[in-house]
């Protein structure tokens, strides 16, 4: 069996027994230049028309990965003033960030009206709300195409079973409200889903929403949202999102739409989260404990749900490699293993049934492509605070981005009598 982790370098000069052993376990470990290398692609999907990448900073808004994706020329989109708030500090313009909420109080619109931030309008009512926070100004709103593409239905965003965007029906009342409040739509978003290999259900979108934009008379940007998808089952060489190809049947599709519309091309977007940062990030943790249960061996590591949700979540398969002494086991007997976390709840597994080199206590744990949707999704359930983050930074270093939380730090909000 190979180890992506040694074969691709991902530690740098680091070791990663001697990384567990400074920074503690459960440890969030990224890959500077595997980050940078996804972001460069993502930038340079379009070449022949304007075009910008958002960095969807919810599958991973750490400081430092948000400056990279300003130094990369990524724009970057933001769903809460929260993640507002994180990409003014990253040092990002107001006009390189692109709010994209739903159901939000009127406070938060207010806050990217006060800031000048672009904010996308997820139905009717905050359509309205909008415009009569800020009478005559710009927005974007966010069209359900009726389509959806994505690895589980949680993550279908698009579509007649979700909750987002405005129905293609409705948009006449767009119109209408716009006219009330002399709101200028100069953008429409799109967001059909999340992890898609083959693009075909994106690009069936893409065109869709061309078609779409026809009716719109005063487009300045058309946002087609993210989703490229990234290869989970890599030690079982799955193939990449072939991004040459996309690349070439997305540019095919924007030829037709520019055709019609020489004199007035807008600004083509994309709002790529997972894509940038998955590959980029693993997690180290320690097995404190190997048990049989009525048949099943058990592994029971620190990498609780509370560190990834996303196996409990989506039932997501995440790649493991088991590190012994600083070096990947990559051969030996193998066995059929439950590998679960240190939460009380029975969800609380990383993967059932996996065949796996025989695991000791003592082991560590990689698990692969935890860079989106990771850290982002953590929790402190069970009291427990959440992992530090290190950056394998170009020099090949390890740098701590994030400190390990403290219980003071997550009882600190507690009220006493
Ligand atoms: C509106 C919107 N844009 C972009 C994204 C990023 O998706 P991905 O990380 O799959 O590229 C999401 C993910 O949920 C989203 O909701």
């Amino acid at each position: 069996m190979k180890s992506y982790v040694e074969e691709s370098g991902f530690f740098g000069k680091e070791n990663p027994e001697e990384l567990a052993e400074k920074y503690g376990t459960p440890l969030y470990v990224y890959n500077e230049d595997n980050i940078r290398q996804h972001m460069k692609k993502v930038a340079g999907v379009i070449n022949k028309y304007p075009y910008r990448a958002n960095y969807s900073m919810k599958a991973n808004s750490n400081l430092s990965i948000l400056k990279m994706a300003l130094e990369e020329g990524l724009n970057a989109d933001a769903m809460s003033i929260g993640e507002m708030i994180l990409l003014l500090k990253a040092g990002f313009p107001a006009d390189r960030i692109f709010f994209v909420p739903n159901n939000v109080a009127q406070e938060e619109l207010q806050f990217a009206i006060n800031h000048n931030i672009m904010t996308s309008l997820d139905s009717l009512e905050q359509l309205e709300l909008f415009g009569s926070l800020n009478p005559g100004g710009k927005c974007s709103v966010r069209i359900n195409p009726g389509i959806g593409a994505g690895h589980h239905e949680k993550v279908i965003t698009a579509g007649k079973k979700t909750k987002f965007g405005i129905e293609e029906h409705d948009v006449d009342a767009i119109f209408e409200i716009a006219r009330e409040y002399d709101l200028h739509i100069v953008e429409i978003n799109q967001h059909v889903g999340s992890q898609y290999l083959d693009p075909q259900p994106f690009l069936e979108a893409v065109e869709n929403f061309l078609r779409i934009a026809e009716k719109f008379d005063e487009l300045e940007y058309i946002d087609f949202g993210g989703g490229y998808g990234i290869p989970y089952h890599k030690l079982e060489d799955e193939a990449e999102f072939d991004m040459e190809d996309f690349s070439k049947r997305f540019t095919a599709l924007l030829d037709a739409y520019v055709e019609k519309h020489p004199d007035n091309i807008p600004l083509f977007k994309s709002e790529p989260g997972r894509y940038c940062v998955a590959e980029g990030g693993v997690i180290l943790g320690r097995v404190h404990a190997v048990k049989q249960n009525y048949g099943n061996k058990y592994i029971g590591t620190d990498i609780g749900m509370n560190v990834l949700a996303r196996p409990t979540l989506y039932d997501s398969w995440h790649d493991l490699e088991v590190l012994r002494d600083g070096k990947a086991v990559t051969e030996g007997e193998r066995e059929n293993v439950y590998v679960t976390g240190n939460i009380c709840e029975s969800g609380d597994l990383l993967c059932k049934d996996r065949n796996l080199p025989v695991i000791k206590r003592g082991d560590l744990i990689c698990v692969l492509d935890a860079g989106a949707y990771g850290f982002s999704m953590s929790s402190s359930h069970n009291s427990r605070p959440r992992p530090a983050e290190v950056l394998i930074t170009k020099e090949g270093t390890a740098k701590l981005i994030r400190k390990r939380e403290t219980y003071e730090y997550i009882f600190s909000n507690l009220v006493e009598d």
